[in-house]
């Protein structure tokens, strides 16, 4: 064959692997209101970036008559490429290719590109489009997947693992995107589950649909199990890169600096934090008062949402923010805040990420659906996630932290480096109230007028207990600050704590509440 011919071979090779735009399949995909695999990738990397692998990969099935069946690219299209530069491995399911059916060799692909990955400490995103294990191909099909969760988990903090679920996800193959850093998900083209509505069916004689059972809202509001909710593909796409400028390639660098920029938003601590101290504010307009250009990406904005957590800059860095949030259930700690705290908390630092903590919230949710839910477990995450963050870690009080929940929320006892605490902050056992009537319950009861005896001592205990200065005394804190001065204090001790040293004792791991 001459050169010329071989030339023309691989071109015809290569058509037969790729579908062309106008199959029949690839239309049935586009009318379901989702982007051909293809098209994705191209979406989400940089122009003219994208080096594809194992396009000529194939299956060696024999049963079911797969053995006649040729399954372009087996059904995942894989490679490298770039998002604003930075380098990352890709895999994208292809849903027109047997259901985007996960075979041996499509695991092999994808194993492939996280070997690449891991070894080359690159970012891994993995677009999800399948109707799970081939079945044809059996007990190899899952094979493959164990062969993904093995590497999931020896990538797990080495580099960012992305996971955009484009369509259904089922059965055993959510647990690879459970292991991943962050999920995508996209209102109405998103479906996670371990059973289906059929089998749901079957077995407990319940009707559901695929929306309601796994859709994209409900993975973002009631489960908690993906991270990022978006309207549309192309939105979504346009999330993964902002994420991506935001964090490190790989456990070893530093996330990349950008220049820095003063917040669009003045921080008016008096606009922001009301009068009347049980009055709810939004926590995030104090975090984007403080940040860079006052730019904020939250993680699992619509789940637990009396947490915030999320990305930010100051002065030109990455930093991870916490915060808790009084709009919703008055900012305190339960199972769920709990589990997304402590989970944000070990992705910080595991990408040296300086954690940033703003702290206004009465304790954790008393009742007993939250103690049969197991609080005392999972609030522990918490606990557990800032002592072993050796991260620089910097607290902001900004009204109460009382009782577990200051401790919990980076005390100085739980190793942050700097404590500070603005003069409207109430660093106390519990909340004045709850605490008047508890010490002095015998001289109110037996007083003329016990409500006037009690609203007395709420007077009292707030004038003696709910101010940050108890706290400073003993140096609970480092410094109560003017507010306006926020910033200003966190790039000072951010660049103080930039060559941070935490020595430990060694040991192989920990054992977390998980
Ligand atoms: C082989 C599959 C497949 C699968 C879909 N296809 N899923 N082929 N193995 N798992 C094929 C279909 O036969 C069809 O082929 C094409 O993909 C498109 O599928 P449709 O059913 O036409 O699409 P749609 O109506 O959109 O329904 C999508 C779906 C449905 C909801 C995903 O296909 C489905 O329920 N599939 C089976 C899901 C499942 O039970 N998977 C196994 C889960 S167990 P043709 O040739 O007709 O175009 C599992 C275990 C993992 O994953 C364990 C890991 C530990």
């Amino acid at each position: 064959m001459g050169i010329i011919d071989k030339v023309f071979e691989y071109f015809k090779r290569r058509e037969k692997a790729i579908p062309p735009k106008d199959s029949k399949a690839v239309e049935k995909q586009i009318q379901m209101g989702k982007m051909y695999a293809r098209d994705r990738i191209k979406y989400l990397l940089d122009a003219d970036s994208f080096q594809e692998t194992d396009l000529f990969v194939e299956h060696s099935e024999k049963n079911f008559g797969l053995d006649k069946k040729f399954l372009p690219a087996d059904g995942v299209i894989t490679g490298t490429g770039t998002i604003y530069g930075y380098p990352v491995a890709i895999f994208a399911q292809d849903f027109t290719v047997a259901g985007g059916s996960l075979g041996l060799m499509h695991a092999r692909k994808i194993t492939k590109i996280m070997d690449l990955a891991i070894n080359n400490g690159i970012p891994l995103i993995g677009i999800n489009d399948s109707g799970g294990a081939r079945i044809q191909e059996g007990v190899n099909s899952l094979a493959g997947y164990g062969e993904i969760f093995y590497r999931n988990t020896l990538a797990s903090g080495v580099i960012p693992q992305i996971s955009v679920i484009l369509g259904p996800c089922a059965g055993g193959a959510v647990y690879s995107p459970a292991l991943t850093d962050f999920v995508f998900v996209v209102d109405k083209i998103s479906k996670m589950f371990i059973t289906g509505p059929e089998v749901i069916k079957t077995v407990l004689g319940e009707e559901i649909s695929m929306e309601d059972l796994g859709g994209a809202r409900v993975q973002t509001e009631i489960s908690g199990n993906a991270h990022f909710f978006a309207k549309s593909e192309i939105e979504c796409f346009e999330q993964v890169k902002r994420l991506v400028s935001f964090i490190p390639w790989n456990n070893t660098r530093k996330a990349a600096a950008f220049p820095p920029k003063p917040p669009k938003i003045h921080l008016d601590i008096e606009k922001i934090i009301p009068a009347e101290p049980s009055k709810p504010y939004d926590i995030r307009d104090v975090i984007k008062a403080v940040c860079d250009d006052s730019d904020f990406l939250e993680v699992q904005e619509n789940w637990a949402s009396n947490a915030v957590v999320g990305f930010a800059r100051i002065n030109g860095d990455t930093i991870g923010v916490v915060g808790n949030q009084p709009l919703v259930l008055a900012g305190v700690l339960d199972v769920d805040s709990s589990d997304k705290i402590a989970r944000f908390i070990r992705y910080c630092d595991a990408f040296s990420i300086p954690l940033v903590t703003f702290v206004d919230l009465p304790g954790y949710l008393p009742g007993i659906d939250q103690e049969h839910a197991g609080v005392i477990r999972h609030g522990a995450k918490i606990l557990y996630a800032y002592s072993e963050a050796s991260v620089p870690k910097l607290t902001v009080i900004l009204r109460k932290a009382y009782g577990g929940g200051y401790i919990a929320m980076c005390s100085r006892h739980l190793g942050a480096d700097f404590v500070f605490a603005w003069p409207t902050a109430e660093i106390a056992v519990m909340g004045p109230e709850g605490a008047a009537n508890i010490i002095f319950r015998q001289e109110i009861m037996e007083s003329a007028d016990p409500e006037i005896t009690r609203k007395q001592k709420v007077i009292e205990y707030t004038e003696k207990f709910a101010n940050p200065y108890v706290a400073a005394k003993n140096g609970h804190i480092d410094a109560v600050i003017n507010p306006a001065e926020t910033r200003k204090s966190l790039i000072h001790s951010l660049k103080l704590c930039a060559g941070k040293r935490d020595n430990r004792p060694s040991r192989k791991h920990g054992i977390p509440p998980f």
